[in-house]
């Protein structure tokens, strides 16, 4: 098993990951606004120099490629004489296949490509923990639901799977990783943006009110996944060593933990000339159990069927990593279906209360 986020992580590919989750496109198209109303504030220069834009942790550019498609034509108009350089960026293990498919417009997924001139689509799989482009050559870095995965896991969380069920010094561990690398995050931005250039950032996080992806007044959705995979230890399914190897390499921040590199006085990323333009928390309800409520299932069952790939999309990675290698592919892939299975089967028989609701704190920023 890898302790290194950047080892393993990768969406469910062959378009599975931006057909299941649909919630977050929903999540990018409703904040589209505040990228641009952030162009509107100081417009870029038509100066006839690239134009560059980033969209870190796309996994496979589907649930982007509207916003994107509505912020380059923007850009074309506002600057006519200016190539525009597309670059989209995730971990190496992503399929980026699926994304130049998508892009490029080779599936069923309506692109961009043929509307914007002067354009140019390229790809990275440099981590966002690293520096992507050239330092002073980034006009607008973009990411949405992907600054929580951290660099690794820094300690066992021995009953749960996710550091916002963790406490006392394992709890501390997890938000002490997450403050160091989000300031890293920020300074290698910081580092890449011209003057003028903004960074969007819409983060999965833990609202005001406390709430969190999943975790919105109904059943908690990081505590469902605990349930069934320590139940498939007890029963000895997995071992205690694979449960205990189970940690999301993530840390979801307070809107406090987004906002202190900009407001403490002696911040590094304030040094480096990255100001905050703009935050605020949303709540962006889940369609598949909106779809359920407006009676547009035939059964729980169909329900359950169809929320559990938007859960399984992204997590899967993180249960099948924690199997111990020395079982065969055939068998790992066996037991994650079976968690999988069964909550589908504890969806099916008690649907009420079962909503991925997405909560995130939405964050501008200027460099100076
Ligand atoms: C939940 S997906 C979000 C995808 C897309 N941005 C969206 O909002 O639908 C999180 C993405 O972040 C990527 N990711 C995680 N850690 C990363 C890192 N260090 N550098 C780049 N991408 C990373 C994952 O591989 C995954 O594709």
């Amino acid at each position: 098993m890898s302790n290194n986020t950047d080892d393993f992580m990768a969406m469910k590919g062959a378009g599975y990951y931006s057909r299941a989750t649909i919630g977050a496109k929903h999540v990018m198209d409703n904040a589209t606004g505040l990228i641009l109303n952030a162009l509107d504030r100081l417009p870029p220069k038509d100066d006839g120099s690239v134009f560059l834009m980033t969209d870190m942790g796309c996994a496979d550019g589907g649930t982007s490629i509207d916003m994107v498609k509505r912020i380059l034509r923007e850009i074309r108009e506002r600057c006519p004489t200016r190539p525009i350089q597309m670059t989209y960026t995730d971990l190496p293990k992503t399929d980026f296949s699926q994304l130049f498919q998508i892009v490029h417009g080779l599936t069923p997924t309506e692109t961009y490509m043929d509307d914007i001139a002067d354009l140019y689509v390229s790809a990275s799989a440099t981590s966002f923990h690293k520096r992507i482009v050239p330092p002073g050559t980034l006009d607008l870095g973009h990411s949405a639901t992907a600054s929580h995965y951290i660099t690794e896991v820094p300690a066992k969380i021995e009953n749960h799977v996710h550091m916002v069920r963790a406490s006392g010094a394992v709890r501390q561990a997890y938000e002490d990783k997450g403050a160091a690398d989000w300031v890293n995050f920020l300074l290698m931005r910081a580092s890449e943006l011209r003057k003028g250039g903004v960074l969007a950032l819409f983060n999965f996080g833990i609202d005001e009110d406390g709430r969190w992806l999943g975790h919105t007044g109904g059943v908690t959705m990081f505590d469902e996944f605990n349930r069934h995979w320590h139940a498939m230890s007890i029963e000895g399914k997995i071992s205690p060593a694979e449960y205990r190897a189970t940690n999301f390499p993530q840390v979801y921040r307070t809107v406090e933990q987004f906002t202190a590199p900009f407001t403490e006085e002696t911040s590094a990323v304030r040094r480096a000339g990255l100001t905050l333009e703009h935050v605020e928390t949303r709540v962006v309800r889940c369609p598949f159990a909106a779809a359920w409520k407006n009676g547009e299932y035939s059964s729980a069952a169909e329900f359950a069927q169809s929320y559990i790939p938007t859960l399984r999309s992204w997590s899967e990675p993180v249960f099948a990593n924690a199997l111990s290698k020395s079982r065969s592919a055939d068998e790992r892939a066996e037991l994650v279906d079976e968690f999988y299975g069964r909550y589908e089967k504890a969806v099916a028989t008690s649907p009420e209360g079962h909503a991925m609701d997405y909560v995130h704190c939405y964050l501008i920023c200027r460099k100076e």
